[in-house]
């Protein structure tokens, strides 16, 4: 690690216990999402099956954890973000099915397991993920809301990162930025948009849950735009330097399909330095928090390490 981001990181943060969290966090988000969704014995349980087939097949939770440090930093009740951070786990869950499908980067394995469509059928994962799409705004209005935030207000939010201009607007520039020469910028507009948006996006969200003033809202919107930034890059890292088994998906995908990531336009050293200057700027804009965003700092800092 550079010494800018040893002096970059808040004070504290290495100090939190962040597998605890982890932990903990995962069963509560887990628990929840089990409550909130049809049981799998729901007519028709092939649909049912096949959502929780993927929702529980062991995703990291980094986006439902976000949202919970973030309404953390803001001084709220986790518990009030808890249906957001659900909402943006159906969200992203569906994203992958969809993402994993033949027609688009064709995988056979996600979280350690055969993809959805290759257990239920194309036609059933393409549903899976739609149902999983729509239930995220059941179970995001059931969450409260508050005098500066709206209902409309968060269902638009979640609206807004996943729909043409954000999340689809990236995954439709990604297929088409196959086999192309795609310049820094464009990558960077594919990562903002297909991954970004929707980390951003949860820790928006954790705020909102809290009644945060806007102040914060804009500080949590630069921290999550840096950190979904350098979430991607260091995941087109891994498809390079990990194992199939270490990801729990096929690695040297991105290779194999030219697809235009960070290490094939800029190579792996300026990468790993792309996603530390991306992470410092994630936790200079938690300066505000004055050391009350310890779990979004250690989670920076777990995301920019991670293995997986
Ligand atoms: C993978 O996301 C897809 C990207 C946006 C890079 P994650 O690495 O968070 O996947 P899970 O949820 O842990 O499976
Ligand atoms: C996925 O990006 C982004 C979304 C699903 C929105 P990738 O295609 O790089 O994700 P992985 O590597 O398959 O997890
Ligand atoms: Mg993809
Ligand atoms: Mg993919
Ligand atoms: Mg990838």
């Amino acid at each position: 690690m550079s010494v800018i981001r040893q002096s970059a990181r808040p004070p504290h943060a290495s100090a939190f216990d962040l597998p605890g969290f982890l932990e903990s966090r995962t069963a509560a988000v887990n628990a929840a999402l089990d409550r909130f969704l049809p049981s799998a014995s729901a007519k028709p349980a092939t649909i049912h099956r096949a959502m929780r087939y993927s929702l529980f097949a062991g995703g990291k939770r980094m986006r439902p954890a976000l949202c919970l440090a973030a309404a953390a930093a803001c001084g709220g009740r986790e518990a009030d973000a808890l249906p957001l951070a659900c909402a943006v786990e159906c969200i992203h869950t569906y994203s992958l099915i969809h993402d994993d499908l033949p027609a688009m980067d064709n995988d056979d394995f996600r979280r350690g397991k055969p993809t959805n469509h290759k257990v239920f059928g194309e036609g059933i994962a393409v549903l899976a993920g739609d149902a999983l799409l729509t239930q995220a705004f059941e179970i995001a209005a059931q969450a409260k809301g508050w005098l500066r935030y709206s209902h409309r207000d968060l269902i638009r939010e979640i609206a807004w990162a996943s729909g043409s201009l954000q999340l689809i607007a990236g995954q439709v520039a990604d297929l088409e930025g196959e086999g192309r020469k795609t310049s820094a910028a464009q990558l960077r507009y594919i990562h903002e948009r297909k991954t970004s948006a929707l980390l951003c996006c949860s820790v928006r969200l954790g705020g909102m849950s809290a009644n945060c003033p806007p102040a914060q809202l804009k500080a949590l919107t630069e921290f999550g735009y840096h950190v979904g930034l350098a979430f991607q890059v260091i995941d087109d890292i891994l498809d390079v330097t990990q194992t199939s088994e270490q990801l729990g998906k096929t690695a040297g995908k991105d290779t194999q399909a030219q697809k235009a990531t960070y290490p094939a336009i800029v190579g792996l050293k300026r990468s790993r330095r792309i996603a530390e200057e991306l992470t410092d700027k994630a936790f200079a804009a938690l300066k505000p928090f004055k050391g009350q965003a310890v779990a979004l700092a250690a989670l920076a800092e777990f995301l920019l390490k991670r293995d997986r």
